[in-house]
């Protein structure tokens, strides 16, 4: 009898955490690595929210919390809703979780049985397939392409819905494209939606705060209010407030799928860290300036690299609306040799080879379900974005 459970046959490793630790390998050998791996800003914590946290020690908020979080923090999660998205959920109809992350596993876990379908545009974060896979649920592919922006259409979404389908998951702006949806384009997704009332929206907003220009955020339900009653609005405060480490991500939804996402948590980690819940509460309520003052640093460093990549040779880079990622075409460099003397066949042998040549650390596309692509990640400082940009354009033009 095997010990291990049969579930852990369908999870995979984090493609995205085995290139961070062969990039750390390669660092404690002596080698110069630069790492383009990491899905995290490069910022500290504001103080305004570091000061929150220590003040709440200080007050003795050091016990357990209510499941579904804190009022406070439910207050604010539904003050920021309204304020910057437009939409009514009451504190009720929030949850808190140990990251976004434990928020959409806690949805899939709470609403998927054996053979439920969820539909995933490519090229997806790498947790989603697997989330679903291990709640038994079945990940239905829809592949986009760079010549659309990455971006799921109203045809596409229509042929992959089935009698089976539970979830359509949206991710705006995108982990790994950095693809943003206008709001005519979720519009039409909506439409499609609206024709299916059994299927349900997930939308992954953890990326809101990160579009640069003239992009303007939408979230699906704003969109579409008579999706309101079918959409979990999942977002979180990793991103935007440079708070990875702290673990707070959050949701707004109809209070049934709220409930019963309590109910999972309150038996598996009861509410989220009660300092970090005090620091969230500071971070939506708090002077928002910090997310300005990193947009535009972001945004200085898409458009070098974006730049950069696209005078490598056979490299093609769109220009992504938002997030802290690019996800370029190696599709030229396909069918050529590295310099090691290997044949360049996938998207996966080019970033190896990248590495070993040029030391430069990137995660391949078929990683996120779409090749050949390759996706770097920009937070980091612009001296390092520049020298590997420079080391992939030699890689690139020394290939044969
Ligand atoms: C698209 C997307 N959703 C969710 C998450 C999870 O965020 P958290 O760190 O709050 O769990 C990430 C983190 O990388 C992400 O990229």
């Amino acid at each position: 009898m095997a010990f291990l459970a049969d579930a852990l046959s369908r999870v995979k490793p984090s493609a995205t955490i085995a290139v961070s630790q062969k990039a750390r390998e390669l660092k404690a050998q002596g080698r110069d690595v630069i790492g383009l791996g990491a899905g995290e800003p490069d910022f500290d914590t504001p103080d305004n929210i570091k000061k929150a946290a220590i003040d709440a020690i200080n007050r003795g908020e050091t016990k357990y919390t209510p499941v579904s979080g804190i009022q406070p923090l439910r207050e604010a999660i539904a003050a920021k809703f309204k304020r910057e998205n437009n939409l009514d959920y009451d504190w009720k109809q929030t949850i808190v979780g140990t990251g976004g992350k434990q928020i959409l596993f806690n949805a899939f876990m709470a609403t998927l049985n054996e053979g439920d379908e969820v539909v995933i545009p490519t090229p997806y974060w790498v947790s989603y397939p697997e989330m679903v896979a291990i709640c038994n649920g079945k990940s239905v592919f829809v592949e986009t392409s760079i010549e659309n922006g990455f971006k799921l259409t109203a045809e596409a979404l229509e042929k992959a819905i089935t009698p089976k389908t539970k979830w359509v998951l949206m991710n705006s702006p995108s982990n790994p494209s950095g693809a943003a949806y206008t709001k005519d384009e979720l519009k039409a997704i909506a439409d499609v939606v609206l024709k299916h009332p059994d299927v349900w929206v997930l939308t992954d907003d953890m990326y809101e705060h990160l579009t640069y220009g003239d992009f303007k955020f939408h979230t699906i339900a704003e969109v579409e209010p008579k999706l309101i009653d079918r959409t979990l609005t999942m977002n979180g405060v990793s991103k935007a407030y440079a708070m990875t480490g702290w673990r707070i991500g959050y949701a707004g939804g109809p209070i049934e799928l709220i409930k019963a996402m309590d109910m999972i948590q309150g038996q598996q980690t009861s509410g989220a860290s009660s300092i970090a819940q005090w620091a969230a509460v500071e971070a939506l309520n708090g002077p928002q300036d910090f997310i300005q003052k990193n947009k535009e640093i972001f945004q200085g460093r898409r458009d070098l690299v974006v730049s950069m990549l696209n005078q490598a040779t056979g490299i093609e880079c769109p220009v992504p609306e938002g997030a802290f990622y690019v996800y370029p075409s190696c599709k030229g460099c396909i069918g050529k040799t590295a310099p090691s003397g290997k044949k360049i066949e996938s998207d996966e042998d080019f970033v190896t080879e990248l590495l070993e040549a040029e030391g430069v650390a990137v995660v391949h596309g078929s990683a996120f379900g779409l090749g050949p692509n390759f996706r770097i990640s920009y937070a980091t400082s612009e001296k390092a974005l520049e020298e590997a940009c420079s080391r992939i354009q030699r890689f690139t033009a020394n290939l044969r």
